[in-house]
């Protein structure tokens, strides 16, 4: 296993970013660079040894600084999907955040984790090979209150697992939800939509949303929905489906919930049948979001030349429940001083 650190060119404001190109025994690429601490290249084998490209993105760091890049491989913080109004209180104070969809604050708002230069450094263990990221968040960041010091841990294993552990502590009392936004299109260097890829979530509820892809606040059962994915499933098999949650996500996108968070279990599968690729998501965290690029609309221009059309990828976040500072009945994701935010997800990769 190795690791190798090469130049990535520089930001807007002149910060040099780099590329950590993490390789393990199997010839397994995972390519990540400390701008959003963004996943930009995973080259996994095809049942036929084929080795390709598995998730969106752009050869170089200009294409990650374009305007409207809709997060491919990034982190996300400090709060993954949408906060209502761009607004929550917690222990009696009420803070209102950067709004940047529609009235709302979607993915930590302007200028999130994804938009940051974290400081990194490479890491070698029993495991695997990995890099560790850091990003300190200033207190009042996008609106958000408290210091935010926070960890992210990518490391490659020769299990042929991408394994990503994030923590987090403050000085003041503040809410945290992270998540990595990579797209996944296991055709290899994307060469068709997503809709033939077969998806299990391990969940029987989902949480449906209003027409700002905003939480009701309920909890729905998919049993006898389009949101069924106990067992795997064509993607494009319900997409279209005329059903309100489908019509108001546009396809997919929403949170399943998995259970109390802390607990390591698996969310959710994918296959893809011509390549034989396959995918199994793990996570701690109480929640998945299964997006189905259903914004992606041939604007971006990728990796090789190719263009990113409608729902040419498919994401699964982990993480907390979208809106959970405004709802009380989810699980809290308020973080005091003194404690601690954990959680970890690992991408297992396989060929059946
Ligand atoms: C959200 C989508 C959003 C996308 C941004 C997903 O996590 O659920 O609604 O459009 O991120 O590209």
């Amino acid at each position: 296993m190795k690791i190798e650190k090469v130049d990535f060119g520089t930001t807007k404001e002149g910060t040099p970013v780099d590329l950590y190109v993490l390789t393990n025994s199997h010839g397994v690429v995972a390519k990540i660079t400390n701008y959003g601490g963004i996943v930009t290249s995973l080259i996994l084998p095809d049942k036929n040894g084929k080795m390709e490209d598995v998730v969106l993105g752009f050869d170089s760091l200009s294409g990650y600084l374009q305007d409207d890049v809709p997060y491919f491989g990034a982190i996300i913080g400090r709060y993954g999907n949408r906060i209502a109004g761009g607004k929550f209180s917690l222990d009696g104070q009420e803070y209102t955040l950067a709004q940047n969809n529609g009235p709302n604050t979607l993915h930590g708002g302007l200028k999130g984790f994804d938009k940051r230069v974290w400081q990194a450094e490479e890491m070698r263990s029993e495991d695997g090979v990995g890099v560790k990221m850091h990003y300190l968040s200033p207190d009042g960041e996008e609106g958000y209150p408290g210091n935010l010091s926070v960890d992210v841990v990518y490391t490659l294993t020769d299990n042929n697992e991408l394994i990503i552990e994030y923590s987090a502590t403050t000085d003041k009392p503040t809410v945290v939800n992270l998540t990595n936004h990579s797209y996944f299109n296991f055709t290899g260097n994307t060469k068709r939509d997503i809709l033939d890829h077969k998806v299990m979530i391990k969940a029987d509820k989902f949480v449906p949303v209003d027409e700002d892809l905003i939480p009701t606040g309920q909890l729905q059962d998919v049993k006898g929905t389009p949101m069924d994915f106990t067992n795997a499933a064509r993607v494009g098999q319900s997409i279209n489906a005329d059903h309100e949650q489908i019509k108001l996500g546009r396809g997919y996108d929403h949170t399943w919930v998995l259970g109390e968070p802390g607990q390591m279990k698996l969310a959710a599968t994918v296959y893809e049948p011509a390549t034989g690729r396959y995918m199994e998501t793990h996570t701690t965290e109480p929640g998945v979001q299964f997006y189905t690029g259903n914004f992606l609309n041939g604007q971006m221009v990728g990796k090789g030349g190719v263009t990113y059309d409608y729902r040419y990828g498919l994401c699964l976040e982990t993480q907390h429940l979208p809106d959970s500072p405004n709802q009380p009945q989810f699980p809290s994701v308020a973080l005091r001083p003194g404690e601690t935010y954990s959680a970890k997800t690992v991408y297992k990769f396989a060929v059946k």
